[in-house]
């Protein structure tokens, strides 16, 4: 099984990118997990740039999407919701129908108490819009205020890996037969 993974930050040294890195280690046997890295070479966004053919980066990101059998996507909370970047890049998707019942994990990440809630809740509610097939078993909302990654980007607290495997593992079992 070929998950597209997906971070909503731009930082080198993104917790939600880290963790994307770590779910590659946590994914269970048949499913291997790949992060693109293109987040940042997607223009902004205007229905008069959608057409044919697209922007390079559109047209990867867009063919990244239909290969996968699931897709991963880990945010980041601004402002109570999600990144600009990570909606830019939603909305780029959608005229190709690329997600369109695709099985979808939406993952949220933050150092508050609230795992990044509020961003999980509009990149859920965004994506159900575009008609992705959001797992809600294989959904996350992790907090890093007690214990975060350790200096190799580990996670520290096995309860919180246990949390992730047991999503993935339910990712797995949500492939499209
Ligand atoms: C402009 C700005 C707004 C933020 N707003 C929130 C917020 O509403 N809720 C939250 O939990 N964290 C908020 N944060 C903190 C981010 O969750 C934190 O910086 C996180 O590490 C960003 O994700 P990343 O490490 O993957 O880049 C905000 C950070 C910035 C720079």
């Amino acid at each position: 099984m070929r998950v597209l993974a997906l971070s909503g930050s731009l930082r080198p040294q993104s917790l939600n990118t880290l963790l994307l890195h770590e779910a590659t280690h946590l994914a269970p046997e048949g499913m291997e997990i790949r992060l693109w890295e293109g987040l940042d070479d997607l223009p902004h966004f205007s229905p008069e740039r959608d057409v044919e053919p697209p922007p390079p980066a559109v047209a990867e990101l867009r063919a990244k999407i239909s290969e996968a059998d699931a897709v991963l996507v880990c945010t980041p909370e601004y402002i109570h919701t999600m990144p600009a970047v990570l909606k830019n890049l939603l909305e780029w998707v959608v005229s190709s129908g690329a997600w369109v019942d695709k099985p979808t994990a939406a993952w949220s990440a933050s150092p508050s108490l609230e795992g990044g809630a509020r961003a999980h809740g509009s990149l859920v509610h965004t994506l159900e819009v575009m008609s992705a097939r959001v797992v809600t078993e294989a959904s996350r909302c992790l907090t890093l205020a007690h214990s975060g990654l350790d200096e190799a980007g580990h996670l520290k607290d096995p309860v919180q890996v246990g949390r992730l495997q047991t999503a993935l593992a339910a990712l797995a079992a949500a492939q499209t037969p």
